[in-house]
């Protein structure tokens, strides 16, 4: 893993979307794994202004909450249209995300698996980092190889995204998640990480041990991540083991 610890959010963000935009240049129908929440933000306003086509990029969110249809302002579908989709020349046809009102959940997950093999796999996939250290919405004690499937949210999940609801009694209990496995399938994965709220848990992704209980720390694994993390989030990282890896600092990733 790389880590590129950047000076603040909106250069964390950037550096995001430069990755994105030089591989969408390179390879203009790239697939692209998406995330939701406060973290990327940034990355889609700057995407939204980038001077690069994504008509022919294909889009697979991590994650919908289950039960919230598309108009629910808290949907990640009203989530991805109102940050990215309705702003940049993107195919709508070519964007996926589970369908969180499926009546049938388990078949809308072995859908959404079976479209992203109908796409070529996961170029790039963005993460987040929850503060229990939940990558998409696989929360503590995910087997490794989990696919995408309906889970249950955790009790400290539930807590951090009542932000968003007003009350932890709105949000809902269960969603549908790509799964570990499916995530790490992707052929290189940008991990944002910003906020001095997630530096123990960053600290713990990249310096404790790899374990199910840190979901993130599965990503010491893969061949081909960037964490790319400003500096508040970093500030718990001990310089030996950064200083001791082949990595940039700054903007020179
Ligand atoms: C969102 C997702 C989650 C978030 C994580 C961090 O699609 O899958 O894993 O990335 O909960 O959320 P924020 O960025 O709001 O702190």
């Amino acid at each position: 893993m790389r880590l590129v610890i950047c000076e603040d959010y909106a250069a964390m963000s950037a550096a995001a979307a430069q990755i994105v935009t030089d591989l969408v240049r390179q390879k203009p129908n790239a697939v692209l794994c998406l995330p939701t929440g406060s973290t990327p933000l940034g990355f889609y306003k700057e995407l939204r202004t980038a001077s690069v086509s994504l008509a022919e990029v294909t889009t697979f969110n991590l994650d919908e909450y289950r039960g919230l249809t598309r108009e629910h302002d808290q949907s990640y579908y009203h989530f991805m249209q109102e940050n990215l989709f309705d702003h940049v020349d993107i195919d709508l046809a070519k964007t996926n995300i589970p369908n969180g009102m499926a009546p049938d959940p388990e078949a809308e997950c072995a859908r959404y698996e079976a479209a992203i093999e109908a796409a070529g796999g996961i170029d790039v996939a963005l993460l987040g980092l929850g503060h229990n250290g939940h990558i998409g919405f696989n929360e503590p004690g995910t087997p490794w190889d989990a696919r995408t499937r309906r889970v249950q949210l955790a009790p400290k999940t539930i807590e951090a995204n009542s932000r968003f609801f007003g009350s932890s009694e709105k949000v809902p209990t269960e969603a549908l998640t790509m799964g570990i496995g499916t995530i790490l399938e992707a052929k290189q994965i940008l991990l944002l990480v910003s906020g001095e709220g997630k530096a123990e848990i960053l600290k713990q992704v990249l310096e404790g041990q790899l374990t199910t209980a840190v979901p993130g720390s599965v990503l010491r694994t893969h061949p081909n991540v960037i964490a790319l993390v400003d500096k508040a989030a970093a500030k718990s990282i001990a310089e030996p083991w950064w200083a001791a890896q082949p990595i940039a600092v700054g903007t020179s990733y």
